[in-house]
């Protein structure tokens, strides 16, 4: 499968053995991991990548996809169902290579993105708390038709220091 954006060379494919390098590659920036929980590796090596695509549930609908600039992986972009009473919500998140920030491309990944999550499965409630010093991200929830719910104040830390966390989400619409 391939999900098209409305840029004419960015889409999302599934994640692919061929993605490692540029998996190592590009999510070996501390630009990147500085905005994602502590799991995200820093640094992040070719067996990290590896360690990632491993964890991927075999069969059924990927959780995790590349986004691709010219079938390239630049990015990934993903949902985690959540369990239990929360089973209608997901975790949204994402990050993008560096070199390729500033042109709308994590916008139109989300765009892309979002629907065919809601059009797939049960999720109802997509969500994503964003570290309050990432205006960048709170943008890119912002143009997604995401809405900021909420302040978990001084609700996180990374690398000693203790950040608000904004919480945003879309609902599908019935
Ligand atoms: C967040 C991230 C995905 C954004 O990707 P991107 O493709 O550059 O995003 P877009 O170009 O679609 O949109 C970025 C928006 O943020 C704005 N922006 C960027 N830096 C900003 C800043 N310092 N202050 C305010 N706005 C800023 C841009 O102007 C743009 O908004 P506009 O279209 O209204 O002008 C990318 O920076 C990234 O991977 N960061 C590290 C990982 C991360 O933060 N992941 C999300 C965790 S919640």
């Amino acid at each position: 499968m391939m999900l098209h954006t409305q840029l004419p060379d960015i889409a999302l494919r599934p994640l692919r053995d061929t993605d490692v390098p540029n998996l190592a590659h590009y999510a070996d920036n501390p630009r990147v991991s500085d905005f994602l929980r502590d799991v995200f590796p820093a640094p992040y090596t070719e067996q990290d990548a590896r360690n990632f695509l491993d964890s991927q549930p075999t069969g059924g609908l990927p959780r995790d996809l590349a986004i691709t600039h010219s079938d390239e992986l630049i990015g990934v972009m993903g949902y985690i169902p959540q369990m239990g009473i929360y089973r209608h919500s997901a975790e949204f998140g994402y990050w993008l290579a560096e070199p390729f920030w500033g042109r709308g491309i994590a916008t139109a990944a989300a765009l892309a993105f979002v629907p065919w999550v809601f059009e797939r499965t049960l999720v109802v409630r997509l969500y994503a708390h964003v570290f309050a010093n990432n205006p960048a991200s709170i943008r890119v929830l912002e143009k997604a038709g995401f809405q900021q719910e909420g302040i978990a104040r001084k609700g996180v830390i990374k690398h000693d220091q203790i950040l608000d966390e904004i919480h945003f989400a879309r609902i599908r619409s019935i």
